[in-house]
């Protein structure tokens, strides 16, 4: 039987653009503008690699204050749009997709690296369809790292050279690569190009294929 890892922001919900939004604010603080082609490089990264990386393009550096206020500001500027989410945030297909796998008894865990993600999970109504939740909140070693998927292959139960892992961030492809699994890149093709495969979105992923990764 295999395993599905899916990440959350991008991939589940559009959260990932309240996160480029929220750090968009932080760059500007900073002087620069956070141009989506920077931002591809903070997907799927934590929170405090995030900024470092802001830091690190606006060439400047901060006491550990001042970056502790920055990460929290960020934070509640995000938890702004999130409050707001409801089921219908939950992506094109996505619920289908989960739902199917379920009923056929295969095992779906979620591997992101957010903090945030029970409480998007809860707010959008998918809480409870994961058999395992890996989140920012258990994990030490922030994607490209492959820890958080090992873990979310281990707690299902799966080996993870037949895990399926959903990934929107070239960091959550490299992690997937880097344990062994299967890569689906959720995007667009000319960014993940280390993706085993890529969809846009999943309505356009058919059973066709579901049905030769099973
Ligand atoms: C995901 C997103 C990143 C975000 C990270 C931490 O991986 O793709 O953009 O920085 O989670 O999210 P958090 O909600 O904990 O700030
Ligand atoms: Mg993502």
């Amino acid at each position: 039987m295999k395993g599905y890892i899916f990440d959350l922001d991008g991939v589940i919900v559009d959260t990932a653009k309240f996160h480029f939004l929220a750090w968009k604010k932080t760059a500007r603080y900073f002087g620069f503008d956070l141009t989506e082609a920077l931002n591809e490089k903070l997907k799927g990264v934590s929170r405090v690699d995030s900024l470092k990386k802001i830091l690190d393009w606006a060439g400047t550096t901060i006491s550990e204050d001042e970056f502790e206020k920055l990460a929290t500001e960020k934070n509640e500027d995000y938890l702004q749009y999130v409050n707001k989410m409801t089921s219908k945030d939950v992506l094109p297909g996505v619920y289908e997709f989960i739902e199917k796998l379920k009923k056929e008894g295969c095992p779906v865990a979620l591997g992101s690296a957010s903090k945030n993600a029970p409480k998007i999970l809860k707010k959008t109504g998918l809480y409870d369809m994961f058999d395992a939740i890996v989140d920012g909140n258990s994990v030490t070693k922030a994607k490209p790292d492959p820890e958080v998927f090992l873990i979310a292959a281990r707690k299902i139960g799966v080996k993870p050279e037949h895990c399926i892992v959903f990934e929107d961030s070239e960091a959550g492809i490299e992690a997937a690569n880097v344990a062994g699994m299967t890569s689906i890149g959720i995007g667009d093709k000319r960014v993940l190009i280390d993706a085993d495969q890529v969809f846009s979105n999943f309505i356009e992923i058919k059973e066709k294929f579901i049905n030769q990764l099973h």
